[in-house]
C-alpha cells in the first residue's frame, strides 16, 4: 500500500452530479444556475450555494424551485452557463473568478424552459430528471469555519414531483430509475466526468427500494 502525504489544496470537490437549478426571478422572468454541492435524503434534498448566487435570492423569495439533472451528454450546454450570473450587477466575488451577467441562461445554455406542475419555476425539457421542490429551510453554512471564504447557504428542499425521460425508466418497475440508464454527469475538482460501469454487486441493492418509501401524508 503506498504512503499517503499531506497536501493543502483549495478547494475539496471530489466529485458529485451537475445540478441545473431553476428559479423566477422578481419580473417573473426564470434563470437557470449550475451548482453540484447537492445531496439526497428521503424526499429531500440539501444545496450549497453561495449567498452571492442570484438562484439564492429567488430561493428566499419565492420558496421554490427546480432541480434539472443533466446527463452527461449535456456537459456542453452546462458550460456555456458555467461563468454566468443573474444577479446584475455583478457580484464582488463573481467579479474576481470573471463571471459575466446573463439575463436568458435557458437560452445561453440551447435548453429549453417548459411549465412545471406545482411551482412556477419551468423545468430544462432536455434534463434526463427534473425535481420540483419546495424551501424548507435555510442555513447558514461554515459561519463558524475559518476554512470558508465566502457566506453560504445550506438550503433544505422538499421534492414535490419527479419527473423522467421514461427512457431512464427501470423496465420491472415503472416506479424506479434503472442506475444502468442514468447517465449523470459529474463536476470534480471543476472538470466534467461521466460514470464508468458498475464496479461490483451491491449489497445494498439487494433489499427492495420499497423498504425507504416515505408514509403518504397524513
Ligand atoms: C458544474 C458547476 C458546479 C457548480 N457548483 C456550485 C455549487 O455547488 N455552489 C455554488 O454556489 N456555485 C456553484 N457553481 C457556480 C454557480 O454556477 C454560480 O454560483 C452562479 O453564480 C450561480 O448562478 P446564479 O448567480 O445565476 O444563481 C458551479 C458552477 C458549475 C459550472
Amino acid at each position: 500500500m503506498t504512503e499517503s502525504i499531506l497536501i493543502d489544496p483549495a478547494i475539496l470537490y471530489w466529485g458529485t452530479p451537475v445540478v441545473l437549478v431553476s428559479t423566477v426571478n422578481e419580473d417573473g422572468t426564470a434563470n437557470l444556475a449550475p451548482m453540484s454541492s447537492a445531496w439526497w435524503l428521503g424526499r429531500g434534498c440539501m444545496l450549497g450555494f453561495t449567498e452571492s448566487a442570484k438562484s439564492v435570492k429567488n430561493l428566499r423569495r419565492t420558496k421554490e424551485c427546480v432541480l434539472n439533472l443533466p446527463s452527461s451528454s449535456l456537459a456542453g450546454a452546462v458550460d456555456r452557463i458555467a461563468r454566468t450570473t443573474g444577479n446584475n450587477p455583478v457580484p464582488p466575488d463573481k467579479e474576481w473568478l470573471g463571471f459575466e451577467y446573463v439575463a436568458d441562461k435557458f437560452g445561453r445554455a440551447g435548453l429549453t424552459p417548459v411549465p412545471s406542475t406545482i411551482v412556477a419555476a419551468p423545468r430544462a425539457a432536455e434534463c434526463d430528471v427534473q425535481m420540483e421542490a419546495a424551501v424548507e429551510i435555510i442555513h447558514a453554512y461554515g459561519a463558524t469555519n475559518p476554512g470558508i471564504r465566502t457566506k453560504i447557504a445550506a438550503i433544505e428542499l422538499r421534492i414535490v414531483a419527479v419527473h423522467v425521460n421514461p427512457d431512464i425508466v427501470h423496465k420491472d418497475d415503472s416506479r424506479r430509475v434503472d442506475p444502468d440508464l442514468w447517465r449523470p454527469l459529474i463536476m470534480s475538482f471543476r472538470e466534467f466526468y461521466g460514470l464508468g460501469d458498475r464496479v461490483t454487486s451491491s449489497r445494498l441493492a439487494e433489499i427492495s427500494e420499497e423498504r425507504w418509501r416515505p408514509p403518504p401524508p397524513a
